[in-house]
């Protein structure tokens, strides 16, 4: 009766102890906005490949309102999450509900942007920023045969950047304009309405009914006369769907049409690009960077480093965050079926093939 009980007793704490072992964790996953597809992606991809490892995932969505983002990651930690990933709205915004992450001694993991001004951010996964721009540049480049023209025959050029409070806004046109800069200097790129400062380009919240009224105004003042623009570079696929419709709008048509960038591969983007109406967009596999961060995540629960590429690059005004770059890469008119279609991440019917 002694021993049966003994065992009982041996069995109930080794069964709480595998209970405790194999708890689930819970994850939290806050997101921007359900406005732009590529956040609905980036999400429904984290809670799938998260639930697939045994995690729980609490995914939120803050409709780009930066309360509503801190009341959501307050809840997650209320809640009991033991990681959290955010994909902030605003960059500075967070230290606050942070603070109280870290003093749970809870991990927090910036996804695609990073968080500034604290130290409660542990670690950083993103598509490599600067480089994004750095390709859009060097596609202009390239089409333009910017190596081959002289200042008599000069191009044409605006840009459209991203929003101010996205600390990625500032490193994708830092990339792009590093590369076009040397031409404008030479006269050889000309931008007719002489604002190339990030703040004059900066569309807040990366919305493309700014983006749409901006280029109204620029075609008004600079274009309306049937002056030639031979490229609008835009640092991402909202922006450059505003930039489109105010182009079409105004009469450009394929036979003066600029060559446009953007970045995300958007649906509505890449029909643009089948179409004729937008360049490239910069692909970004959103299952590529949801599986760098579910492995983060594994490393972390695990009580392992998880695995960073780069150590010097993003300093968030207070340290160096520990960073996984991810390499990003062009799509176009040539390569989009092979990138798109055939890797599974668009079917043929989804882009009206
Ligand atoms: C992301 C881009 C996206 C933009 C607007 C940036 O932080 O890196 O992929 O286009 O936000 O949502």
């Amino acid at each position: 009766m002694k021993k049966g009980l003994t065992i009982l007793l041996i069995l109930l704490m080794v069964l709480g102890i595998s209970t405790f072992a194999f708890a689930a964790k819970k994850i939290g996953v806050a997101m921007p906005t359900q406005s732009l597809q590529r956040w609905n992606q980036d999400g429904a991809n984290m809670k799938a490949q998260l639930e697939a490892e045994g995690y729980i995932v609490d995914l939120q969505y803050a409709n780009n309102n930066v309360a509503t983002q801190v009341s959501q990651i307050e809840n997650m930690i209320l809640g009991g999450c033991d990681i959290l990933v955010i994909a902030s709205i605003d960059g500075s915004s967070l230290g606050t509900v942070l603070k109280i992450a870290k003093e749970e001694g809870i991990p927090v993991i910036a996804y695609d942007r990073l968080i500034m001004e604290t130290d409660a951010v542990s670690y950083y996964a993103t598509f490599d920023n600067y480089m994004v721009g750095t390709i859009q540049g060097t596609y202009i480049k390239d089409v333009l045969n910017l190596d081959s023209r002289t200042a008599d025959d000069p191009v044409y050029m605006e840009f459209f950047g991203g929003s101010p409070d996205d600390n990625n806004a500032r490193y994708f046109f830092g990339g792009a304009w590093d590369v076009i800069k040397p031409y404008i200097d030479k006269g050889v790129v000309v931008v007719p309405s002489g604002q190339t400062e990030f703040e004059q380009i900066a569309t807040l919240e990366w919305d493309s009914a700014r983006a749409q009224a901006r280029m109204d105004n620029l075609i008004a003042a600079h274009y309306s006369a049937g002056q030639r623009l031979d490229a609008v570079l835009c640092s991402n696929d909202s922006t450059a769907l505003g930039v489109t419709n105010s182009l079409s709008g105004a009469g450009f048509d394929k036979n003066n049409f600029p060559y446009i960038t953007g970045q995300d591969c958007d649906i509505a983007n890449t029909k643009n690009i089948i179409a004729g109406y937008q360049s490239m967009s910069i692909f970004k596999d959103t299952r590529t960077l949801a599986a760098q961060v579910v492995k983060m995540i594994k490393a972390i629960s695990e009580g392992k480093e998880p695995e960073i590429n780069n150590t010097t690059d993003y300093h968030n005004g207070v340290k160096i965050v520990p960073t996984y770059l991810c390499e990003p890469v062009f799509a176009d008119i040539n390569n989009y079926k092979e990138l798109l279609i055939d890797s599974g991440y668009y079917t043929p019917e989804q882009l009206g093939l």
